[in-house]
């Protein structure tokens, strides 16, 4: 059965967060730091780190657990499983795969996505056409990130910023409008060395060299990826609310990507909605790449944030360089 265009709704959210807290106190002991520098540049307090033995897909698949019973769905039920992630457990096979076998989802076909911060929302929106396709009847659509696998704790520039997480949502129609408003998805390859990852693929592939040169760990241009990020939530927002005949005044709340605080100002005082009605967790984790919607949807879900018929649109950016948004009617 062909679902209609705006019938692909949110069942139920769940998300991980590993135990270890490491504040900037901690890091204060790392790096020439300080807690005040990072809070004022960035509004980050503390992030979690998971343990070196605990890999992307034991998140992954915890958080998808408190995802398909906040749905009521099971694990056999699910026909797809998209996972958003630049830190899987391995370079192939997909962390899908691996997730699909810890859920025992034996009826879904699962594979990667890799689109930086927003792989959860480009997986959101392949997800959401598969149910209106008719491909999938459901769907479950997680971001997960071990980016302190990949953080080069040495360099104070990027090691304050990230953290490690994993969110979920399962993706349904429900025979009732709403759902899944609209949803739009960017790309900018022209701007790939931003943000990246140099060495580990096919372009450099590990060697005694590159793992000497720094190579395998997060190399970022922070103050362009700062101007690039505020401009692209702006405009993204802005088309994705057109595209679901939505004006911003309509929103219940705004859900963007955790990377900066001073990011998520910036965007909502283009947009003009109060800093009341946006949603904010990156005090408690940082930027957890692909996970921060999915965990920020999930903790405003659960604390009362959105209420069944509230509107709220995400939105994101990260490598690539991509950005996406997307509205919601819950
Ligand atoms: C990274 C970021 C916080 C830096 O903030 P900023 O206000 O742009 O700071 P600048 O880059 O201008 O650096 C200012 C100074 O602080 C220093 N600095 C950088 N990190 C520091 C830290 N953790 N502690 C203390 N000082 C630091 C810099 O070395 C620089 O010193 P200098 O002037 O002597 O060279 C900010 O650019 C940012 O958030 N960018 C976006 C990053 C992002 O979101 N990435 C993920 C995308 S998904």
């Amino acid at each position: 059965m062909i679902a209609p265009a705006h019938d692909v709704h949110i069942l139920g959210t769940g998300s991980y967060t590993p135990s270890h807290v490491l504040t900037n106190q901690d890091l204060e002991a790392m790096v020439d730091t300080s807690d005040e520098w990072i809070v004022t540049r960035t509004g980050i307090r503390e992030r979690r780190i998971a343990d070196p033995d605990t890999p992307s897909s034991f998140l992954a698949s915890e958080a998808a657990k408190r995802a398909l019973d906040d749905a009521g769905v099971s694990a056999k039920e699910l026909d797809q499983i998209i996972v958003g992630t630049v830190t899987g457990d391995r370079i192939f096979p997909s962390t899908g795969c691996s997730v699909q076998d810890i859920l025992g989802a034996s009826n879904a076909y699962a594979f990667d996505v890799s689109a930086a911060c927003a792989g959860w929302m480009y997986g959101l929106q392949i997800g959401r056409d598969a149910v209106r396709a008719g491909t999938a009847k459901t769907v479950l659509v997680i971001g997960v990130e071990s980016l302190s696998k990949i953080v080069n704790w040495t360099d104070r520039n990027t090691c304050v910023l990230f953290g490690d997480a994993a969110g979920a949502v399962v993706l349904r129609s429900r025979g009732e409008p709403g759902g899944i408003l609209a949803t739009r998805v960017h790309s900018d390859g022209s701007l790939v060395h931003l943000l990246e990852m140099p060495a580990g693929g096919s372009l450099m592939p590990p060697s005694h060299l590159t793992v000497e040169r720094q190579l395998h760990v997060i190399h970022m241009s922070g103050n362009d990826v700062f101007k690039h990020a505020v401009r692209a939530m702006q405009a993204v927002a802005l088309e994705v609310l057109e595209a679901a005949g939505k004006k911003a005044e309509d929103l219940a709340l705004l859900v963007p990507h955790q990377a900066n605080l001073r990011i998520i100002e910036a965007t909502a005082h283009r947009l003009g909605v109060p800093m009341e009605k946006v949603f904010v967790n990156l005090d408690k984790y940082g930027n957890t790449s692909s996970a921060s919607i999915p965990l920020a949807l999930d903790e405003a879900r659960r604390s009362g944030r959105i209420q069944k018929g509230d509107l709220v649109a995400m939105v994101t950016f990260g490598g690539g360089f991509t950005w996406a948004g997307a509205v919601v009617q819950f």
